[in-house]
Formats: structure tokens, sequence, C-alpha cells
């Protein structure tokens, strides 16, 4: 691309590629959408437009800044290093408009903007009542829940995707600051009619016999019965691995086998027909966390919800 001449000067000037008659805001969001999704179809469904919409104004946008964005290996669409740079330059330039508009909100007394949270499966069943009170006081912020197992949450961290993250075991290579806020007790479930059910101070060899129901890789909640036997001596050597909370309770009912969920799981919709079994050194004790990078620069929103949750943000940036 040739770069345009300076009319007073005649001297050639710097390139432009950003250029406000040539690429728009909106397109920019178009172009994260698909970034984030890596699929054209998927970004069209999420931004409720058509899908030739969503590939003209990728392809105008490539045009504009004289980059190739993405490329296709197999039917995902992959960023070129031009769409790197591109993705990180358009999160932060949202981030600082949401800021904007949050800090306009201020002037008005107001606070309001986005929330963004991560939380790990588990602790969809606790956010919700935090949640659903906060929402009531600030009802101008919206909120943005998302809900994965544990490395799939560090996976957004790592990204900076949310404002703060809803974990039980906080990755500790990180420089992220964690808030306990509320215990996260583990315990062993069967069905009511279980042998085991009703016996005082469980042994393993007494549990040994049954098989054992663990989350996928990944889960938190594997992670932590994993260190727990591997402390014990005891195999872990699961029966049956069940991707959902609730799929290994209804498996537990069913009389598959027993399994270690949190106390949470155990109770959310009731306990139905199943049970905690009283096992020597149980329930394992564990506690939620939230968690946000440690220099994080906190939105209204954000540091609302931080108070809401009574946590101070100890050395957190505030904007
Ligand atoms: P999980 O995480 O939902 O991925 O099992 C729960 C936890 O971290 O305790």
């Amino acid at each position: 691309m040739i770069d345009p001449v300076d009319s007073g000067t005649g001297l050639p000037t710097p390139r432009r590629r950003f250029h406000t008659r040539q690429t728009t805001f909106r397109q920019l969001e178009i172009f994260l959408e698909v970034a984030r999704r890596g699929s054209v179809t998927e970004a069209a469904r999420a931004l409720h437009l058509a899908q030739p919409t969503v590939s003209t104004q990728l392809a105008r946008l490539q045009e504009a800044l004289g980059e190739t964005l993405f490329e296709h290996l197999g039917r995902r669409l992959d960023l070129t290093a031009a769409g790197e740079v591109l993705q990180r330059g358009c999160e932060e330039l949202f981030d600082v408009l949401e800021r904007i508009d949050s800090r306009l909100g201020a002037l008005h007394g107001l606070t309001r903007g986005t929330l963004r949270l991560g939380v790990v499966t588990t602790a969809k069943y606790l956010m919700p009542a935090y949640l659903g009170a906060f929402c009531r006081r600030f009802p101008e912020v919206e909120v943005q829940f998302s809900i994965c197992n544990r490395n799939e949450l560090v996976s957004r961290l790592e990204a900076n995707q949310d404002d703060f993250y809803v974990f039980s075991h906080p990755p500790t290579e990180l420089d992220i600051t964690a808030h306990p806020f509320a215990d996260n007790p583990l315990v062993f479930i069967a069905p009511a009619d279980h042998p085991l059910a009703g016996k005082a101070g469980l042994s393993w060899n007494e549990l040994a016999a049954w098989p054992l129901l663990v989350r996928e890789a990944g889960s938190g909640t594997r992670l932590a019965i994993e260190r727990v036997f591997r402390a014990r001596g005891w195999p872990f050597a699961p029966r049956m691995v069940i991707a959902s909370n609730e799929a290994i309770k209804e498996s537990v009912l069913a009389g598959l086998g027993i399994a270690v969920v949190s106390r949470h799981t155990l109770h959310h919709g009731g306990g139905g027909d199943l049970v905690e079994l009283d096992v020597e050194g149980f329930p394992i004790r564990t506690a939620w966390s939230v968690v946000y990078w440690r220099l994080k620069v906190f939105s209204p929103a954000a540091e609302a919800f931080l108070a809401h949750l009574g946590v101070t943000a100890g050395c957190a940036g505030r904007r």
C-alpha cells in the first residue's frame, strides 16, 4: 500500500491504519467476537447479525488495515500475528470505553457499566444468591456470568476476560489476589439406602469396595479429591468420569457408585434421596475465593461488587 502524501509539504505521511472514515467501532466489535469464538457463524449468532454481514464487515476491516487477520485451519478461524495484535488492542479499547461510560454514570451518582464474573461450575449454585442481591442494589449494572470448569476458568483469567473469578483452588503461579469469602466443604455422597449410609467414621477400607465417580480432568473438585487421596495414600481409581455435577448426583442416585462433591452440589435442588457419608477426615475443607489480577483497575461496578461480597480491594488499582 502506498503512503499518502501531505498536501502542504508534499512529503509522504505515515499511513494511519485506523481512520474514523474507514474503521468503525462496530467492525472492531465484530472482529473481537469472531476472534474470541473462532467462527463467523457463532459470532453472528452471538451478535444477532446475519452471517454475510459479519463476513462483509470483517472484509472491510481487513481492507482498511491492509492486514489479513484470520487464517482457516480446518473449520476453525485462527488469528494471524496481526489479528492477535488487533485483538489485544481491541480488548484494551473496549475496556477504556466502558470505563468512560461508567465514569459518566458516576457523575450522576449512578453505578453502572458491566460486571464480568467467571465462576467454576460448582460455584454456580452459590453465586446467584450474591448476584441477586447485588443486581437489586445496582439495577444499572449489567452482569455477564460465565461458568466453566477450573482449567477453562484459569484460561479466562490468563486472558483477562472478566473482572472477577470465583475459584476454590486459585492458581498459585499468577500475580493475583484471592479473598476467601465462603466455605466449600467437599463430602462423600451415596444413595440414602446405601449400606454405608448412617455409619459413623467410615474408613478407606470400608469405602474402597464401592465404585468411585469423579468429575473430568480440569475440574477443581477433582483436583481437591486427587490431592487428598494422594496425601492419604488412597488409590485414585475412578470407575466413571462424569463432566457434570448434576449427572454425578443422578448417577450416584442410580446406584452406579459413590462420589465426592461440594456440599453446595449435594443440597442444590434438594439432596433428594442422597445422603452425606460420615468419612474419617471429611469433609475436605476448602473455601470459595474471589480472585482478580493484583494490578487490576476496577470499574465502579466492579468495586461495588467487591464491597458487596464484603471484600476490600487491597492493592488493586482504582479508576
Ligand atoms: P469445578 O471447580 O466446578 O471445576 O469442579 C470447583 C472448585 O474449584 O472447587
